[in-house]
């Protein structure tokens, strides 16, 4: 099941979907390079965009696969959050169905109908968790494979320790495993394979790409930044996430005195409880940032990391 994914990947890595940052140009380049690129489905604003991105992430792959048939482009994702604020959700999903949209990642609700969905097509469906109380809801709900979004990822985090989490959801659960938070580097890759997971999530990492639809300034400090700079709070939209020091103080806020947010308030990708806009002025990363020295394209990114993968595995092997 898992081949339907990995047949065209050169490595096992899944570009995260991130709220703004990911767009066509981002999903396609990562696609080209070997990996799976995604992207929240609420970054194509309004709803009518979403067909017009489906179409060009569609055409363009398929012209690339056209053009390089002996290593052909991997297959791309789509993120959709599932939860009561998501009044999108039943549009953007048919239109998934109808571009068959390989894989299909939820985020927060356990996605119950939309598995149902999704497999009427033939697609695949990868849950995001940060606890084993939805890690085990959502393998009820029949998911494929399960994201263990970790303490430092970037965007919304957990708080478990990636030793720890893994270890547990594997006495249960022996289906696809994929891991994030904080990776940023071939070598981590290897790691995590060593843990036990099939593929790793990376996020922040991307942000500092020629292909990121972030703005310089958040590319650059993504860059300075080291893991002490990653701000832990949930004031921006009620649920917990990890932000980037310098731009709290630049929307005027203290980080070290943040008030509590406000979980009834959420609305993913508003302003939530505070009147900086979290994703738009709060720019979100992971405790990886410090890993972060390069600013490239995709394609020069990946390469790096596959070159760091296989070394790694070598000295592993020769140790
Ligand atoms: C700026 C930013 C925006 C994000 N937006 C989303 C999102 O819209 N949906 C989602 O499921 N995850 C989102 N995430 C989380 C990522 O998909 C992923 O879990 C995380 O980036 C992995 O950790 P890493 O950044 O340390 O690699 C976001 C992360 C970042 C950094």
């Amino acid at each position: 099941m898992l081949t339907q994914l990995t047949a065209s990947m050169t490595l096992p890595v899944i570009g995260s979907p991130m709220f703004i940052v990911s767009g066509p140009e981002l999903v396609t380049a990562q696609c080209q390079a070997g990996i799976i690129g995604a992207f929240p489905a609420l970054n194509a604003r309004p709803a009518e965009v979403l067909r017009e991105w489906l179409q060009q992430i569609t055409d363009t792959l398929d012209d690339y696969n056209a053009q390089n048939p002996q290593q052909p482009a991997a297959p791309f994702a789509v993120n959709q959050i599932v939860h009561p604020t998501n009044d999108r959700l039943a549009h953007d999903l048919a239109l998934c169905a109808e571009f068959k949209v390989p894989l299909i990642i939820t985020s927060l609700h356990a996605p119950n109908r939309v598995v149902e969905q999704v497999h009427a097509y033939g697609g695949l469906v990868f849950h995001d968790v940060t606890t084993l109380r939805h890690a085990k809801k959502a393998i009820d709900a029949g998911v494929d494979g399960l994201i263990l979004v970790c303490h430092g990822a970037g965007g919304h985090a957990g708080r478990l320790n990636p030793f720890a989490f893994v270890a547990e959801v594997r006495q249960f659960y022996d289906g696809p495993l994929v891991l994030a938070g904080a990776i940023t580097k071939g070598e981590q890759i290897a790691a995590a394979q060593a843990l036990g997971v099939d593929m790793v999530y990376m996020g922040t990492r991307f942000i500092a790409t020629q292909e990121a639809n972030a703005q310089p300034a958040y590319k650059q400090m993504v860059l300075e930044a080291a893991a002490g700079d990653i701000v832990y709070t949930n004031l921006f939209t009620g649920v917990h996430g990890n932000y980037l020091r310098q731009s709290i103080e630049l929307a005027g806020l203290d980080p070290e005195a943040l008030p509590e947010g406000d979980k009834n308030a959420m609305r993913y990708g508003s302003g939530g409880s505070s009147k900086a806009k979290a994703w738009r002025d709060i720019w979100g990363a992971g405790q990886g940032v410090g890993g972060i020295t390069t600013l490239n394209s995709v394609a020069d990114e990946v390469a790096t990391l596959r070159t760091d993968y296989q070394q790694a595995l070598d000295q592993l092997r020769r140790r």
